[in-house]
C-alpha cells in the first residue's frame, strides 16, 4: 500500500461508528499481513495495563481490535507494536511509565519498526502530553480515555504519517459499542455500566481525566452479558467509578438496584460483581436486594477515604464518620456473611495526629475484610493540590505504616472466621506455588487454594474451608 492508495482510503471511510472503525480494523489487516508477508512471521502487539479494573477492562477492548487487525497478543514487550494503558491516580503510576518507557526506547533501537503508543488516563493530562512530546520522542502515538475505540483508525493512520499522532479528547457524551474484545478469562468478565464521575473529591483526578458521569443503557447491558453468558461467563463485574449513581441520566432513569434485579434473571449467570460504590449513594433499596438474592456476591467495597468528619468534609465526601459508621452496621447487620472492604488516603492536607486516629477509631468498628491504604498524592489540577497545609512525608509514613498494621491484624481475624465452613468457588486458575492445586474466589471474594487440575478452571466447586492463611484458605473439594 503506497501514500496515494492510502489516502484514497481513508477518504472512503464510512463516517458513522461503529461502522468506520471496522472498516479500518479492514485495512489495517491489509497493512499487517503485508508486514507480516515481509517479515515471515506475524506482527505482534503487547499491552500492559496500569491501574484499575476500567483499565483492565479497556485493554480487552484494545486487545480485541488489534488480534481483530491481524495482531498476534505478546506477552513480550519486545514486540511490533507496544501500548502503555497508563493511570495517573497516585504519582507512583505516572513515575512507573516514564521509567518503562527508557527501556521501551532501547528495544526500538533494535526494532525500529516497533511502534510506541500511549493511552489512558495520564494522557488526558496536557502537562504529560507536552513532557512527552519533548522528552519522548520515540513515542509514535498518544491518545486518551474517550477514544479507545479509534484505535485501528489511529494506527493506521501512523503508518503513513512519519510524525507523533496525538488524538486526546477532553471529554465525550458518545459510547460507542460493539467493537470486538479479547477477554483475559474465558469465564468471568468485567462490564462497564457507566463512564466518567461527577463526585470531584477534592484530592481525585479521575473525573478530570475520565469525564463526566454516562450511564449505558440497561438494554445494551443485558445484551452485552447475555452474549458473555453464551459465550460461557458465570461471572461479571459491573464496573463504573461510582456504580450507585447508575441511571440518572439516562432518558428513562432506572437505580442500580433494579438494574441488578434485571441482571440477576439472566439465566446461566451464577454471579454478580460490582465496582465501585460511594457510601452517600448507597441505598436501602441496593442493600435489600443483595441480601435477597444469591447471585450477587457477598462482597461490598465502599471506600472510607478518611474516618476524621472534618478531613471527609474537605475531601468533599458528603458523610461524615457517624453517617459511614451507621451504614457500615446497617449493611453488616443485614448481610452478616458478607465482607466489606474499603479504600483509605493518610496524610491528606491538614490531617492531624487527631484526624487520623479518628480513621483508626472507624477501621476498629467496622473491622473491615481488607482494606487497600495508600499515601495521599498530590494531582495537579484537583483543589486538594492548592491547599496549603500539605502534610510532610516523615509525618504521615509512621501513620501509614500503624495504618497498615492494624488493617493486616484485623484482616488476618476476619479471614479466620470461616474455617471448618463449606462455600462454593470459582475456580480462577493453578496454584503459583504448587502444581496439584487450584485457586479459586469465594463469593465474598477471599481466595481459597485446594486440590485441583486445570480443568476444574471456570467452574463452581463446593470446597470446605480447612485452613486460614492471613488472607487466604486452605480447602478441600466436597463436590
Ligand atoms: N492520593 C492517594 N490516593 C488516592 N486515591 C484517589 N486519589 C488519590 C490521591 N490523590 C485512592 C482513593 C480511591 C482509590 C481508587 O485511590 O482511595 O478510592
Ligand atoms: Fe475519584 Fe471520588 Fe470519583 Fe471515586 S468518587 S473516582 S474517589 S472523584
Amino acid at each position: 500500500m503506497d501514500r496515494t492508495e492510502y489516502l484514497q482510503r481513508l477518504e472512503a471511510a464510512p463516517s458513522l461508528e461503529p461502522d468506520r472503525q471496522e472498516y479500518f480494523m479492514d485495512q489495517l489487516k491489509t497493512l499487517v499481513l503485508q508486514k507480516s508477508r515481509e517479515l515471515g512471521r506475524p506482527m505482534t502487539a503487547c499491552i500492559q495495563t496500569f491501574g484499575c479494573q476500567m483499565n483492565a477492562k479497556d485493554s480487552e477492548k484494545l486487545l480485541g481490535i488489534l488480534e481483530q487487525a491481524g495482531f498476534k497478543a505478546s506477552e513480550d514487550e519486545a514486540s511490533d507494536f507496544v501500548l502503555y494503558n497508563t493511570c495517573t491516580v497516585r504519582d507512583n503510576a505516572n513515575q512507573r511509565v516514564y521509567g518503562r518507557l527508557g527501556y521501551l526506547n532501547n528495544l526500538k533501537k533494535k526494532n525500529p519498526n516497533m511502534i510506541i503508543a500511549l493511552c489512558g488516563c495520564m494522557m488526558q493530562e496536557p502537562t504529560v502530553v507536552e513532557k512527552i512530546k519533548k522528552s519522548y520522542r520515540f513515542v509514535d502515538l498518544i491518545f486518551g480515555t474517550h477514544n479507545i475505540f479509534k484505535l485501528a483508525e489511529l494506527l493506521f493512520t501512523r503508518y503513513f504519517e512519519k510524525q507523533m499522532i496525538i488524538d486526546v479528547w477532553d471529554g465525550t457524551d458518545k459510547i460507542v459499542e460493539n467493537l470486538p474484545a479479547e477477554r483475559k478469562y474465558s469465564f468471568k468478565s468485567g462490564v462497564n455500566i457507566m463512564y466518567g464521575c461527577n463526585n470531584f473529591c477534592s484530592y481525585c483526578i479521575v473525573p478530570y481525566v475520565r469525564g463526566r458521569e454516562r450511564s449505558r443503557n440497561p438494554e445494551d447491558i443485558i445484551k452485552e452479558i447475555e452474549a458473555l453468558v453464551a459465550d460461557g461467563v458465570v461471572e461479571v463485574m459491573l464496573l463504573g467509578q461510582n456504580v450507585n449513581s447508575y441511571g440518572k441520566t439516562l432518558e428513562t432513569p432506572m437505580t442500580f438496584a433494579e438494574l441488578l434485579k434485571r441482571v440477576a434473571k439472566i439465566e446461566g449467570l451464577e454471579r454478580i460483581r460490582f465496582m465501585t460504590s460511594h457510601p452517600k449513594d448507597l441505598s436501602d433499596e441496593l442493600i435489600a436486594v443483595m441480601r435477597d438474592c444469591p447471585k450477587i456476591c457477598r462482597h461490598l467495597h465502599l471506600p472510607l477515604q478518611s474516618g476524621s468528619s472534618r478531613i471527609l468534609k474537605q475531601m468533599n465526601r458528603v458523610y461524615n464518620k457517624e453517617q459511614y459508621l451507621a451504614l457500615a452496621k446497617k449493611i453488616q447487620t443485614e448481610i452478616p456473611d458478607l465482607s466489606l472492604t474499603t479504600d483509605i488516603i493518610v496524610g491528606f492536607p491538614g490531617e492531624m495526629e487527631e484526624d487520623f486516629e479518628e480513621t483508626l477509631d472507624v477501621v476498629r468498628k467496622v473491622r473491615f475484610d481488607s482494606a487497600f491504604t495508600f499515601i495521599y498524592s498530590k494531582r495537579t489540577g484537583t483543589p486538594a493540590a492548592a491547599m496549603e497545609n500539605q502534610v510532610p512525608e516523615e509525618v504521615v509514613k509512621p501513620r501509614f505504616d500503624r495504618l497498615l498494621k492494624e488493617v493486616q491484624k484485623i484482616s488476618a481475624e476476619r479471614c479466620s472466621k470461616d474455617v471448618g465452613k463449606t462455600m462454593t468457588a470459582l475456580v480462577e486458575g493453578m496454584d503459583d506455588h504448587d502444581p496439584s492445586m487450584v485457586t479459586g474466589r469465594l463469593s465474598n471474594n477471599i481466595m481459597v487454594h485446594f486440590p485441583g487440575d486445570a480443568s476444574d478452571i471456570g467452574t463452581l466447586l463446593t470446597v470446605r474451608l480447612l485452613e486460614s492463611r492471613g488472607f487466604y484458605y486452605i480447602g478441600e473439594r466436597i463436590s
